[in-house]
């Protein structure tokens, strides 16, 4: 589970990225997070995991503090990055394994790593190739891979979907899919309404760091989120 208590990042500069967010993301919930270009998802998403520290309020995961208890948080969360940082003179596999292994799950096979990479569709021939020739979408799947196998009962993605093709971005729904029927809590941010609506059991539009507008999934078959986005977009939706 995924809470934020009043979460408030005000940079040096004096801008207010997040301002006063509330919001608990259950187990077994999908959350996705729209919003504008600086709106402040991915200030959002840096707080949760403990990468800048907030200026005021709390964001837990499972509980846990992650600015008192930052180590013990990290055990608990998965982390997908727009674009994934990995060791360009490891292949797929090694990257896959160092990673899983840093996380602390050492018992994997070879072939464990490659069913891993099956499962977010890596093609197979890339599984042995140094991954500083991939292509952002092959990236973004071993990213993927690495999020799986860790196997941390939340996940959180900022903007995963952005760089795969049409293919790999219906593949990748059924995978988050997947892992909320296991029970994973799952924080999205996205700037793609249609995959939104198609996996979110609840969505957030996010607007100057705070969150004026939350629809559940059955709202959202009455209602059309592309015109509230639109609408939001026109101030007609106040703060
Ligand atoms: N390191 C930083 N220092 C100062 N200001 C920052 C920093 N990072 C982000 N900001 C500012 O905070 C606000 C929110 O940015 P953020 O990156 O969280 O937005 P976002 O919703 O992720 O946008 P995008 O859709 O473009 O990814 C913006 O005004 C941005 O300029
Ligand atoms: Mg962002």
């Amino acid at each position: 589970m995924l809470e934020a208590i009043n979460l408030t990042k005000v940079y040096e500069d004096g801008i207010v990225a997040v301002d006063h967010l509330n919001l608990r993301v259950e187990n077994g919930e999908i959350f996705c997070l729209l919003g504008a270009n600086g709106a402040g998802k991915t200030t959002t998403v840096n707080l949760f995991l403990n990468f800048i520290p907030p200026t005021e309020g709390t964001a837990l995961i499972d509980g846990i503090d992650v600015t008192k208890e930052p180590l013990k948080s990290k055990n608990y969360v998965s982390y997908v990055s727009e674009n994934v940082m990995l060791y360009g003179n490891f292949t797929a596999r090694q990257n896959l394994e160092y990673f899983t292994r840093l996380a602390g799950k050492k018992n994997f096979s070879k072939n464990d790593y490659y069913d891993a990479l099956r499962r977010v569709g890596l093609q197979e021939e890339a599984f042995e190739m140094k991954v500083k020739n991939f292509s952002k979408g092959m990236r973004q799947k071993t990213g993927i891979a690495i999020a799986i196998m860790k196997d941390a009962p939340n996940i959180i993605l900022d903007e995963p979907t952005s760089g795969l093709d049409p293919k790999a971005g219906a593949e990748f729904l059924t995978l988050i899919e997947q892992l909320k029927e296991e029970g994973k809590a799952v924080f999205m941010s996205t700037h793609d309404i249609f995959r939104a609506k198609t996996i979110a059991d609840r969505v957030g539009i996010m607007k100057e760091g705070r969150l004026p507008l939350v629809k559940t999934k059955e709202e959202l078959l009455k209602e059309d989120l592309n015109k509230l986005y639109v609408e939001y977009m026109q101030e007609k939706i106040k703060s």
